[in-house]
């Protein structure tokens, strides 16, 4: 940018007057003995010494550069460059940048520079970034806690390889005490009271921030682990294509649907018989395309979808369940359940301890509450969102799929 500029400038020197001119060659080979020196303590830089220098002019504190390695008068750099600064002003603008398929408001950056997905991968302060990791973690594992699960906890992240990021939720304020167990040190700890795993996964997992993940944990607390081990689960996840995933329950977790309860006899299963009536259709919800919230496994690309369908005020995420499949095509294929690792759902009522009591109804009554009414909420929105889609597309709406 600097170069074309310069030149522009040359023919306008001679009708300057002299002083201006001898200050401005002064100036000029001022840069160049300075650019020379940028150079030297440059050495790895491999633009030419002029174009090393305007850029310099143009991005960098000169004060500070210039007292550290050239030790010349400032002023007169500062001169050259502000001279050049205003050229640049005054002329069209066509050395600016537009690139209107950048990310939204950040049109004005060449792509280059742009970079719009991040980690929670923790780095060093000194040394090369490019040496600072020596594995990326390919998995992240996120359980919403309270202090008083930690030996569940405990147990679940002890079973986390390397491959696995570990990042805590706390609803109830406790996370230095947490630090009795040698893992938290490496742990991602995000405290905020009394929210829902929900709240915090549309907070905290946005599909930019967990891009580099290729599957991702949304846990609770109350889970048994002794029959589950994470990287024989990916593996099974892989080997049958299923995006969307929970392990198998165990009899014993007490109320849950048919589909997710664990099978003796198969690795994985992604279809089920439930009560008679209860399936309309056989690759529906509850009997196929089908997992709970209490202990989903998306892949990337899910999650990706399945963030967008959680709304911000919905926050027990009830109904989310029978709407992921929206997420993936052909759902009753590409969601399952893994029965050869499982788990047992211990149904701590952890987080209805987190309510009120009000108009003389317990905590829990007030949260249980909640969870029915956002359910049909989140149906209607959906049914409504979908009408919506449909109206406008000049199609007849199908008959609602949001149940
Ligand atoms: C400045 O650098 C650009 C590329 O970075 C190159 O195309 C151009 O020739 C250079 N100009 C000079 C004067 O060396
Ligand atoms: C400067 O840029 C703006 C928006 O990018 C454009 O509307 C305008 O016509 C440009 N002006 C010139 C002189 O190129
Ligand atoms: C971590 O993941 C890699 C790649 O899938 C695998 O080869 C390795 O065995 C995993 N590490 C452990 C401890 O399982
Ligand atoms: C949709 O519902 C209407 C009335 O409830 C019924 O007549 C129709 O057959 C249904 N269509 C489909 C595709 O199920």
């Amino acid at each position: 940018m600097g170069t074309p500029m310069r030149r522009s400038t040359v023919p306008n020197w001679h009708v300057r007057r002299t002083n201006e001119t001898m200050r401005l060659i002064i100036t000029t080979f001022v840069g160049i003995i300075f650019g020379f020196l940028l150079g030297v303590s440059f050495p790895k830089l491999s633009l030419s010494k002029v174009n090393v220098s305007s850029n310099i002019f143009s991005s960098i504190d000169l004060t500070y550069v210039e007292d550290k390695h050239s030790g010349l008068s400032t002023q007169a750099l500062l001169n050259i460059w502000s001279h050049l600064r205003g050229r640049r002003a005054r002329k069209s603008n066509d050395t600016e940048i537009w690139v209107p398929t950048n990310p939204r408001g950040a049109e004005r950056l060449p792509p280059g520079i742009i970079v719009p997905e991040t980690d929670f991968y923790t780095r060093r302060l000194w040394g090369l970034p490019g040496e600072d990791l020596i594995i990326k973690p390919r998995y992240l594992f996120t359980f919403t806690v309270g202090y008083e699960q930690k030996n569940n906890i405990d147990a679940a992240v002890k079973k986390l390889t390397e491959n696995f990021t570990i990042l805590l939720f706390h609803y109830d304020g406790r996370t230095s005490e947490w630090d009795e167990f040698e893992w938290s040190k490496r742990a991602i700890h995000v405290s905020v009271r009394k929210q829902t795993k929900w709240w915090y996964a549309k907070r905290f997992l946005h599909p930019d921030i967990v891009a580099p993940y290729d599957y991702i944990f949304i846990w609770d607390e109350d889970l048994g682990v002794e029959n589950f081990d994470p990287e024989e689960y990916i593996k099974l996840v892989k080997k049958h294509g299923l995006e969307i995933s929970q392990p198998g329950l165990s009899p014993d977790s007490g109320m849950t649907w048919q589909m997710t309860k664990r099978r003796e006899d198969t690795e994985v299963h992604k279809d089920t018989e439930e009560r008679p009536g209860w399936c309309t259709d056989p690759h529906l919800p509850p009997c196929a395309a089908f997992v709970e919230i209490m202990a989903p496994v998306f892949s990337r690309d899910a999650w990706r979808c399945v963030w967008h369908m959680i709304q911000n005020d919905l926050v027990h995420g009830w109904g989310l369940d029978f709407a992921l499949r929206k997420c993936v095509e052909p759902a009753h294929e590409k969601i399952g359940v893994v029965d050869s690792q499982w788990i047992v759902h211990q149904t701590v009522p952890s987080l209805g301890n987190q309510g009120e009591a009000e108009k003389g109804k317990a905590p829990w009554e007030g949260v249980r509450e909640r969870c029915r009414n956002e359910w049909s909420m989140f149906q209607d929105r959906m049914t409504a969102a979908e009408k919506a889609y449909f109206q406008a597309m000049g199609i007849d709406p199908p008959n609602s799929t949001a149940r």
